[in-house]
C-alpha cells in the first residue's frame, strides 16, 4: 500500500463535529451540589410525567420481550394516520424524531449538495447533517429571534436538497406564521425537501396563525412529531413522521429495522389515545407561562414569548447568561444555556408544573436579588 493513500481512522468531518451536549441530569446535579430540591427545566420534557395508561400497557408489552418489534408499528402507525387522515402508508415511527433527522440526512443527499436551516434552530440537525458532511447554510435569525423566510429563500440554490424548519422552532420558542410559511412554500422548488419539525406540535395546535403543515398537503414535506414532548415519554425514543409514499418508502430502506422498540410502540399508543392527560400537559404549559412572563415583567427581565413548551430569557451579555445557569443549578434549579443554538447571552427554562414554578421564582430571586 502506498502511504499517500492511507486516510485518517477519523474523517475529517467526523473529527470537525460538535457532540450534541444534552442538559445536566438530576443524578449528575446530586452528585454535583446535592441541593435539597432539583428541578430539571432543561430538556423541555413534560414535568407532569406521562399519561396514567402507559404504564399498564408497557407491562402487557413486556410479556411479547422476547420477539423483536414489529418493524412498521402496524398498531401504531394506524392510529397516528387516522387521527391525521393520512394513509398508513404515508408514516413512519422511529426512535425519536432524531433519528428521522438523521435518517433524512442519510437518505436524500448526493456529495455535494446542501442544507438551509436557521442558526439558532435545534443543534440535533446540525449534528446529523454534520455525520454525513453535508453543507449547512445556517441563515441569522431576524432581529426577533425567528426564522428569515426571505433569507432562506434568498439562499436556495442548485445544490440545495432540504430545508429544514422547526416550528415552533427550539430554543427560542417562535413560529413562522401562516402567511410566512404559505409563501416560503410558493417559492420552495419541489425538488427541494422540507423538513417541518413539529416536535412541539401539541403546544401550538391552537395559535391561530400557526400554520399545521399536513394541512397543505405539499408532496415535498416531511412533517416530523415527536412522544417526547407533550406525551411525556422522551425515555422511550419513539418519534414519527408523516410525508407522501415516494419519501416514507425511502426512508423506511434506511431506517434501523426494529426501531423504536416494542415498549416504546406500546407506551406511545397509549400515550396517544388518553387525550385528556395531553390536554392537561398543555395546559399545564401554558398557565405555567403566563406566570412566567408575569414574573419576568415583574423584575424587569427580557425574554421572548413561546408557543412550546419553554421561554427563552435573554441577559445583557454572555458572562451574566454563565453566571446565572450555574448559580441556579446550585439551587437545584436546572436550565439550558443555548449558546451551542448560537444565543450564548440566552437562557431557555422549561415550563415546569407549579411546585417547579415555585421553586425557580425562589431560587431567582435568591440569585438575582438576594432575597
Ligand atoms: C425541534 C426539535 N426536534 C426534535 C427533537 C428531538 O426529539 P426526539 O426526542 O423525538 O428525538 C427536539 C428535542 O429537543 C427538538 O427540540
Amino acid at each position: 500500500m502506498s502511504e499517500n493513500r492511507i486516510q485518517p481512522l477519523v474523517p475529517k468531518n467526523i473529527e470537525q463535529l460538535k457532540r450534541y451536549i444534552a442538559g445536566k441530569t438530576i443524578a449528575e446535579v446530586k452528585e454535583a451540589y446535592n441541593p435539597e430540591k432539583i428541578s430539571k427545566l432543561a430538556s423541555n420534557e413534560n414535568r407532569l410525567g406521562c399519561s396514567p395508561k402507559v404504564e399498564p400497557a408497557v407491562l402487557e408489552a413486556l410479556k411479547e420481550i422476547q420477539d423483536y418489534p414489529d418493524p412498521i408499528a402496524r398498531k401504531l402507525r394506524k392510529a397516528i394516520a387516522q387521527k391525521n387522515n393520512v394513509k398508513e402508508t404515508e408514516v413512519i415511527l422511529a426512535s425519536g424524531s432524531e433519528s428521522l433527522l438523521s435518517m433524512l440526512c442519510r437518505t436524500f443527499f448526493l456529495n455535494k449538495q446542501n442544507a438551509i436551516t436557521a442558526e439558532a434552530t435545534f443543534v440535533g440537525f446540525f449534528v446529523q447533517a454534520g455525520v454525513r458532511g453535508i453543507h449547512l447554510k445556517k441563515i441569522p435569525m431576524t432581529s426577533d429571534y425567528r426564522f428569515d423566510v426571505k433569507a432562506i429563500v434568498n439562499a436556495i440554490d442548485d445544490q440545495t436538497k432540504m430545508i429544514y424548519l422547526a416550528n415552533p422552532n427550539n430554543p427560542t420558542g417562535t413560529y413562522i406564521n401562516k402567511k410566512e410559511y404559505e409563501w416560503l412554500m410558493e417559492q420552495v422548488p419541489k425538488e427541494v425537501l422540507v423538513i417541518a419539525d413539529e416536535a412541539y406540535y401539541e403546544f401550538a395546535e391552537e395559535v391561530e396563525d400557526y400554520p399545521k403543515a399536513l394541512d397543505y398537503n405539499h408532496d415535498n414535506v416531511i412533517v416530523l412529531r415527536t412522544f417526547s414532548k407533550a406525551y411525556g415519554l422522551a425515555g422511550f425514543r419513539v418519534g414519527y413522521g408523516i410525508a407522501k409514499e415516494e419519501i416514507i418508502n425511502n426512508l423506511l430502506k434506511t431506517k434501523l429495522t426494529f426501531e423504536p422498540t416494542t415498549l416504546g410502540q406500546a407506551a406511545a399508543l397509549a400515550a396517544f389515545n388518553d387525550e385528556d392527560f395531553l390536554k392537561k400537559s398543555v395546559r399545564v404549559v401554558n398557565e405555567g407561562k403566563e406566570r412566567l412572563y408575569k414574573f419576568f415583567d415583574e423584575h424587569e427581565v427580557d425574554y421572548k414569548k413561546s408557543i412550546s413548551n419553554s421561554v427563552m430569557m435573554i441577559l445583557p451579555t454572555e458572562e451574566a447568561a454563565v453566571d446565572f445557569t450555574q448559580k441556579m443549578l446550585e439551587q437545584g434549579v436546572i436550565l439550558r444555556r443555548i449558546n451551542a443554538f448560537g444565543l450564548p447571552n440566552c437562557v431557555r427554562i422549561t415550563v415546569g408544573i407549579e411546585e417547579e414554578m415555585d421553586h425557580f421564582e425562589k431560587c431567582f430571586k435568591k440569585v438575582m436579588i438576594n432575597s
